[in-house]
């Protein structure tokens, strides 16, 4: 089975939730239901919530990312964090292209594959979030959609940095909004972004990449997600500021 040869990756994003203080409690928290997980687990937390939530997770299984990064070095960018301060900071993932970034923020494809030819170039591992709107879904189109976003924002990554990235699938009508896509849907659209990668690269690569599933998972669904051959982990919003139902997802996940 190509899937056990994968990283099973569990990730929290945190959206804009929780202050430094609260990071380190819920950390603290996190850190006991995480210690035995068979998959890699990862909280990705707000900019000031970096540095207390490294020192947090010191000397345990539990890693640190950032939800976002620019791609310049430095420069007259106000309100913008650059990878060599995430890396200093000692951050290791940074979640790029979350649709939250794309619908509120002017994210494009564009600006996504600068984030993340940038955090390659500096030893961050880039979880590249696609996913289609509901609209997109309903229009038969979700293939194209996610076909296009896979070749835009690895537009000039090699197949070596590639082996590097997340691809985080992410239907926009599932974020937030308890409807999750079921397993099937899920693997489906995973299957279909490993043949995309495939074709971009090659299939050795393809097998090598870790997609995630995120949109609604929680401790009661995950189970079934993460049984789909290509459904290899997920990326948890909700559920992940919940110690007990991030664990419960991990468990999920080590379990597979
Ligand atoms: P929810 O799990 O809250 O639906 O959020 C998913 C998400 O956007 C993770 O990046």
């Amino acid at each position: 089975m190509n899937k056990a040869k994968r990283k099973a990756i569990i990730a929290g994003n945190w959206k804009m939730n929780k202050t430094p203080s609260e990071a380190k409690a819920l950390l603290e928290e996190i850190i006991p239901v995480a210690k035995d997980a068979g998959c890699e687990v990862i909280a990705c937390v707000p900019y000031v919530d970096l540095a207390t939530a490294v020192e947090t997770v010191k000397g345990t299984n539990v890693k640190v990312g950032a939800e976002n990064c620019h791609w310049a070095e430095s420069g007259a960018f106000t309100g913008e964090i650059s990878t060599g301060m995430l890396k200093e900071v000692g951050v290791e993932y940074v979640v790029l292209g979350h649709s939250e970034r794309r619908q509120y923020f002017g994210e494009t494809d564009e600006t996504v594959n600068k984030r993340t030819k940038a955090a390659l170039a500096a030893g961050l591992k880039p979880i590249v979030c696609v996913g289609e709107l509901l609209w997109e879904r309903e229009c038969d189109i979700t293939e194209e959609v996610i076909a296009r976003q896979i070749k835009l924002d690895l537009y000039d990554v090699n197949a070596e940095d590639a082996k590097k990235c997340v691809i985080a699938y992410e239907p926009v009508w599932a974020i937030g909004t308890g409807k999750t896509a079921t397993a099937d849907q899920a693997e489906e659209v995973c299957a279909f972004i490993r043949k995309e990668l495939a074709k971009k690269y090659d299939e050795e690569t393809a097998q090598a990449i870790t997609i995630q599933y995120g949109g609604s998972m929680n401790d009661a669904n995950a189970a079934e997600l993460l049984s789909k051959e290509n459904v290899d982990g997920g990326l948890i919003g909700g559920a992940s500021l919940v110690a007990a139902k991030f664990g419960a997802i991990i468990d999920a996940a080590t379990k597979g």
